[in-house]
């Protein structure tokens, strides 16, 4: 039990990677606040992980995302580990191609979105000497040939740097601040991508490892840099990626 008396929130916590984490986080002693947009995938969620609560919010607005820290704080008293991870990914196309109210949707939730729950969560982790993991991607690493989702790699290579900038800003509160880059997971954000066999074949080839990842695979992770075992791990940028961005 490496997070017994823990609290945690973890945005996007109601399906693929979020809801593995939560569930990881759960079974290793924390009290864990889902929240997420669709109020009923977030009820299904938050039911099948035990010592969990879900909060609806839409990342998108500040008074929601004010909602679930006052509320978690409210009920459970404090915060220690807050999971960004909530993201959304845009329709592959080039960049002359990009309507500006996409580009400023994806901003908008993968980014500023990241900053709201930060923002509102920093006072509470303050007092706890908390814990933040920033869910970023290898497409914030590195340009990938064909992958075409330009404002979703600047919103991931952004939260790399703010990564290293929050832990450097809150140290002095020994709050530690780490991102986890995952590859190409199973989720319904991949879905759309792994339609056909040889769709499958050409993802589990992308990875050195020979098969893209587990949403508890990045979960596992998450516990990790939550945990004590990190407790002199700041600003760290960690692929669990199957080997992609080293080629
Ligand atoms: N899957 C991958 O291959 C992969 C690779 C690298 C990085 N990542 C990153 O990992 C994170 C999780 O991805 P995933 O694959 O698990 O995605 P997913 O299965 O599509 O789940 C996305 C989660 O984000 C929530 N969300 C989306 N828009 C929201 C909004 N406006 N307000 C509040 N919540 C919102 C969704 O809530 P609802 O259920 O309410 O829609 C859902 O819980 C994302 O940041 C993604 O960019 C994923």
């Amino acid at each position: 039990m490496k997070l017994s008396g823990k609290v945690a929130i973890v945005t996007g916590g109601s399906r693929g990677i979020g809801f593995a984490t939560a569930r990881i986080l759960s079974e290793n002693g924390a009290t864990v606040v889902l929240t997420a947009k669709n109020q009923e995938r977030l009820e299904k969620a938050s039911s099948e992980i035990p010592n969990s609560l879900g909060i609806a919010a839409d990342i998108k607005n500040k008074n929601d995302v004010k909602n679930v820290v006052s509320k978690t704080v409210a009920k459970f008293g404090q915060i220690d580990i807050l999971v960004n991870n909530a993201g959304i990914f845009p329709k592959i196309k080039e960049l002359h191609m990009i309507d500006e109210d996409e580009w400023n949707e994806i901003l908008d939730v993968n980014l500023t979105g990241q900053f709201r729950f930060t923002k509102e969560a920093i006072p509470y982790l303050q007092k706890t000497s908390g814990s933040i993991i920033n869910i970023s991607s290898d497409a914030g690493l590195k340009a990938y040939q064909g992958f075409n989702a330009d404002a979703y790699s600047a919103t991931k290579a952004a939260l790399i740097l703010l990564t290293k900038c929050w832990a450097l800003e809150y140290a002095k509160d020994k709050i530690r601040v780490n991102c986890i880059c995952p590859g190409v997971v199973d989720t319904d954000m991949t879905k759309p991508f792994l339609k056909t066999q040889k769709d499958k074949e050409f993802m589990d080839n992308e990875h050195p490892i020979g098969r893209i990842g587990q949403p508890e695979e990045v979960g596992k992770a998450v516990l990790y840099f939550a945990s004590d075992d990190a407790s002199w791990t700041t600003g760290a940028i960690l692929a669990v990626d199957g080997g992609e961005s080293i080629k």
